[in-house]
């Protein structure tokens, strides 16, 4: 494959038990076995001041205003955004376990009227722009059925419902946003074969000659 003279910005998102972090860690191996450097990285950040504070409104220990927890988990990304930025100038490949995308839907499945898709879209505007973003697809059902599924605050079947139907209409209604769907209700490695191929179509993509983009 060849070099490309910055990182990549890659984002693997879905619902809770999709499997973003195993498609995550095995996205991450093989981008290393073929010679690229790569950082992990994922939001929310749960070590930082702010990520512990997410942490625990997400454990149900602490309350927060829905726009206050917004702005929150936005804030997180902020204070990472030089960090990814510098990373892929020096050649390194950032690869993310949930971005923005999560940001928006999450807090859009709440349902108030004065908590839509656009107002939770603006305080990213700025960010550091994904080459990609894999939405692992996979119905609510069957996440359910996962392990470990109900143990933090959005984990019902409810807010699963809402957040996939909601990652529909930014995916219908929105250009540039860089999504592409996999069916993540199959065999781990077939999952894992067609992240790749997603990944690799990107590569090859002009853009990737070009610096990174901001969010618009
Ligand atoms: P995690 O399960 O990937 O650790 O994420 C924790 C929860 O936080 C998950 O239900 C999705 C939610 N979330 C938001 O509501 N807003 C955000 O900006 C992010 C990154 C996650
Ligand atoms: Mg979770």
């Amino acid at each position: 494959m060849a070099p490309l003279s910055r990182g990549m910005l890659i984002v693997i998102e879905g619902l809770d038990r999709a499997g973003k972090s195993t498609q995550h860690a095995r996205l991450c191996q093989s981008l290393e076995s073929q010679g690229r450097r790569v950082k992990r990285m994922r939001f929310p950040d749960r070590t930082t001041p702010i990520g512990k504070s997410i942490d625990a409104y997400l454990k149900g220990e602490s309350q927060q205003e829905d726009h206050v927890i917004h702005l929150l988990f936005s804030a997180n990304r902020w204070e990472a955004a030089a960090q990814i930025r510098n990373a892929i100038e020096e050649g390194t490949t950032v690869v993310i376990d949930r971005y923005y995308y999560s940001g928006i839907v999450y807090s859009a499945a709440k349902g108030k009227a004065d908590l839509s898709l656009k107002w939770a879209r603006d305080p990213e505007i700025g960010l550091p722009r994904p080459d990609v973003c894999v939405f692992l697809d996979i119905a609510p059902e069957a996440a359910a059925k996962r392990g470990g599924f109900g143990r933090e605050k959005y984990e019902t079947n409810a807010m699963q419902k809402r957040v996939r139907e909601l990652f529909y209409e930014l995916i219908a209604t929105s250009d540039g946003l860089d999504i592409c769907v996999v069916d993540a209700g199959r065999d781990v490695e077939e999952v894992e074969k067609d992240v790749m191929e997603r990944v690799k179509d990107v590569m090859k993509q002009p853009k990737m000659t070009q610096p990174l983009t901001e969010i618009l």
